[in-house]
């Protein structure tokens, strides 16, 4: 027995913010935006809808997904750095709505690589046998932190929600190796002061390309594989420059690494689970397929995993 998904959800906010409609609001272009990150859209939520409500309906998706029901979930994992107030969590306030009545539920922090990080913390209960199957959720509201009138920022990041069900799968399918990892030295080039989020963009480059690639490599060599052996990298969405640095570093092919940074942006700790929801919806991701995960974000923290796709 090992630790797997189990079914995965995704919520997205209707309203789509594209390349075009922020050059009318402030000095920047398509171009720019395209080539030097690859966005060419996001999503964005409106005022009423919150962490919790985009979390609440990704949740119910991926149980959905699952073919279990709520009263099978024995754990509540929602990474954010958007919650709808510094608490109660939104862990907890998608407990209440979603009727899974009194199980642990908690809000983690690491920014970007928030998804894995709790992927990784609900396989250390699972394997532990002290609970069975743990909702993950990775859900941000970024619009409501962007400085509007910062070009620097504004135009990277957007809305959005994912969640997987994790719980034991079968002996050589699930999580075969993981790494996480942090540097609060540098949580100087990327954090939120008063309202808004403030980043040294180079500073936060030079550190994703040299990581992403080191922890990706180290995660496959972690679980006795080969960089042959992968059928699927998902990278953290932030900038395809950076993603592409991590795709040639595992020496694969450009149709083996899941990319939706053009139509969501950089949605921090959901940006990894949409890209695998994604992934799932279209068919890519089969049975038995091996797939790395891989992010960075504020802190400045990392972390990697391989997966076995399959119950
Ligand atoms: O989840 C983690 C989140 N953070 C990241 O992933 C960020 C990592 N860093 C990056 O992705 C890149 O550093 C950026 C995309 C943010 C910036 O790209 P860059 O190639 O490092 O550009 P730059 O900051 O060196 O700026 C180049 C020029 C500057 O003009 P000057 O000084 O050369 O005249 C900027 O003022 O581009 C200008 N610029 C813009 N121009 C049009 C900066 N933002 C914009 C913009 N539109 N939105």
């Amino acid at each position: 027995m090992s630790a797997g998904i189990l079914g995965m959800g995704k919520y997205v906010p209707d309203r789509v913010l594209t390349n075009f409609d922020l050059e009318k609001m402030m000095d920047t272009n398509d171009e720019w935006i395209r080539t030097r990150t690859g966005i060419e859209e996001r999503r964005i939520a409106d005022k009423e809808t919150n962490s919790s409500d985009m979390a609440y309906a990704a949740a119910k998706k991926a149980i959905d997904h699952s073919g279990l029901t709520v009263s099978d979930i024995d754990m509540i994992i929602v990474a954010t750095i958007t919650p709808d107030r510094p608490f109660p969590s939104v862990a907890c306030m998608i407990q209440n709505r979603l009727g899974a009545e009194k199980i642990p539920a908690m809000d983690i922090s690491a920014a970007c690589s928030g998804f894995i990080y709790g992927i990784v913390t609900a396989k250390q209960f699972i394997d532990t046998k002290a609970y069975q199957h743990i909702l993950v959720v990775g859900v941000e509201k970024l619009s409501k932190i962007t400085d509007w009138e910062d070009r620097s920022t504004a135009v990277l990041f957007g809305d959005g929600a994912s969640a997987a069900v994790v719980g034991p799968v079968s002996e050589g399918k699930g999580i075969l190796s993981f790494e996480l990892g942090a540097d609060g030295s540098g949580g100087q080039y990327l954090y939120q002061e008063g309202n808004y989020i403030k980043m040294n963009g180079r500073e936060v480059f030079k550190f994703a390309v040299r990581k992403m690639g080191e922890c990706a490599v180290d995660v496959v060599k972690k679980a006795g594989l080969k960089k042959k052996d992968i059928d699927f990298l998902i990278p953290h969405q932030a900038n395809i420059r950076i993603m592409e640095a991590s795709r040639e570093r595992l020496e694969i092919p450009e149709d083996k690494m899941i990319k939706t940074v053009q139509k969501y942006g950089n949605t921090s700790s959901s940006s990894i689970p949409l890209a695998l929801t994604d992934a799932l919806e279209e068919g890519k991701i089969k049975d038995g397929d091996l797939v790395v995960l891989v992010g960075f974000g504020g802190g400045l923290t990392w972390g990697g995993l391989t997966m076995r796709w399959g119950k």
